[in-house]
């Protein structure tokens, strides 16, 4: 599938963009461990959320997905039946690492699989905790999907000190952690987004933060969650980006999730010169969100590091989009974690920006973006990766001529209908 996108000068409207992904797979993941009837309103129904979905129907939880509202009749951990036939987690990282924490504890022997481009990801990161706590797992190259899991029925608890800053290995330790009797801690070298620690709290489980080091306490016995999801931010910034480099017009963003471990997004465009302001904040269900709102700016260059990676890992693609349009050089290092995401983003960004006209090095760690350049339509493709096809189409709405986006599909994994929505804007 492909998407043909041609240049437009304006760009305004108001919108909702679909829920967070982060939180919709720890919504069910949780919703099914709980004893009781979990409600979930604007839950992002997209393949990687399905995904788990899928996973717990297949281990006997009954979830419902037909209405607004995604309806999840969890009897407790012990409850879980064997997967039949196995867990094929798709082309989604956040289902495999979660789950693998819950299923390592389970007395029975589990099997996830996933596509190609999850099948290269690094699994070593969460089997090493796991290991530690008791868990029996294999892995193509102790790293690598099909992840074969058996079940011990009882794990220890450890005190993690992660060498990487990932909201996926901490959950999946504390996950483990909610089956092994006594307290298990996770410590990471930069706090990472943080919505599986509210989300436990929310459920009543024993939890503590105390700096990066987050604490919970099992065996535990989690109570349901009645909650509404806030907008997905890294899919609001498409749209932030689109509303700054647009020609004319301006764009609002309603209900965005401002969680401060995942707002590095508007720390960066703000120190672009970006015209951005956030009206209307509130609490959603123990999230902060806000209305947000761009217009177009004159950008300027910016430094990007290791520091503030955690906040901003998902929307570096868009970033560097803006920084090709931002006066000066963009410089953006310690984001080597970027090479082990649904793509190698910080090859197929610069590569594929490039054959628009960009001015990109890539760098081990990170990219230099030399702005403004005048980018022109061309034939790109999303390299299987939902962030650099969207990017891309964005990237599209300001080139002159026409861009022809290959491989599209893969979208759906986090962000039905966005094309709609994009259009919608122009
Ligand atoms: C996610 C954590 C991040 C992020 C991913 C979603 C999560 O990955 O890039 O898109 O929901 O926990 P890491 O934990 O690998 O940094």
């Amino acid at each position: 599938m492909h998407w043909t996108i041609n240049p437009s000068p304006r760009a305004a409207g108001s919108v909702t963009v679909p829920g967070d992904k982060s939180i919709t797979h720890r919504a069910v993941m949780l919703g099914a461990l709980a004893i009781g009837e979990s409600i979930i309103e604007n839950y992002l129904p997209s393949e990687d959320c399905m995904r788990t979905v899928q996973a717990f129907e297949s281990m006997g939880v009954r979830i419902d997905t037909t209405g607004r509202f995604l309806r999840i009749w969890g009897n407790g951990m012990n409850a879980l039946t064997v997967p039949a036939g196995g867990i094929d987690a798709g082309n989604s990282g956040t289902t495999v690492r979660l789950l693998s924490g819950i299923l390592a504890s389970r007395p029975f022997s589990s099997r996830i699989c996933g596509d190609k481009s999850l099948s290269l990801r690094p699994m070593k990161r969460i089997i090493e905790p796991l290991r530690l706590m008791g868990a029996r797992i294999t892995a193509i190259e102790d790293n690598y999907l099909p992840l074969d899991i058996s079940g011990t029925g009882m794990l220890k608890p450890v005190a993690y000190v992660s060498p990487v800053a990932s909201a996926q290995v901490k959950s999946c330790v504390l996950f483990a952690g909610l089956a092994a009797a006594g307290i298990t801690s996770v410590e990471e070298p930069v706090k990472s987004r943080d919505h599986t620690e509210r989300l436990l709290a929310a459920c009543g489980a024993d939890i503590s933060v105390d700096g990066n080091r987050v604490a919970v306490r099992g065996p535990a016995r989690l109570n349901p969650l009645t909650l509404t999801v806030p907008a997905d931010i890294s899919s609001a910034a498409f749209f932030m980006v689109l509303g700054l480099v647009a020609k004319t017009g301006w764009i609002e963003l309603r209900d965005v999730g401002i969680n401060p471990t995942r707002d590095g997004i508007l720390e960066v465009l703000n120190n672009m010169g970006a015209r951005i302001r956030l009206n209307s904040r509130r609490n959603l269900s123990g999230e902060p969100v806000a209305m947000i709102a761009v217009e177009p700016s004159i950008l300027k260059a910016t430094e990007i590091s290791a520091a503030i990676m955690p906040r901003l890992i998902d929307e570096v693609p868009i970033v560097v989009l803006a920084a090709t349009q931002a006066q000066g050089v963009t410089v953006i290092s310690g984001a080597s974690e970027l090479r082990v995401k649904e793509s190698d983003r910080i090859k197929t960004i610069a590569a594929e920006l490039g054959a628009m006209g960009a001015h990109i090095e890539e760098r081990p760690d990170g990219l230099v973006i030399h702005g403004p350049v005048k980018l022109h339509g061309a034939t790109v493709r999303s390299h299987g990766d939902h962030r650099i096809a969207m990017t891309l189409a964005i990237a599209g709405c300001i080139a002159e001529g026409t861009t022809v986006i290959n491989d599209v599909g893969c979208v759906d994994t986090s962000f039905p209908g966005f094309l709609e929505t994009l259009q919608g804007l122009l």
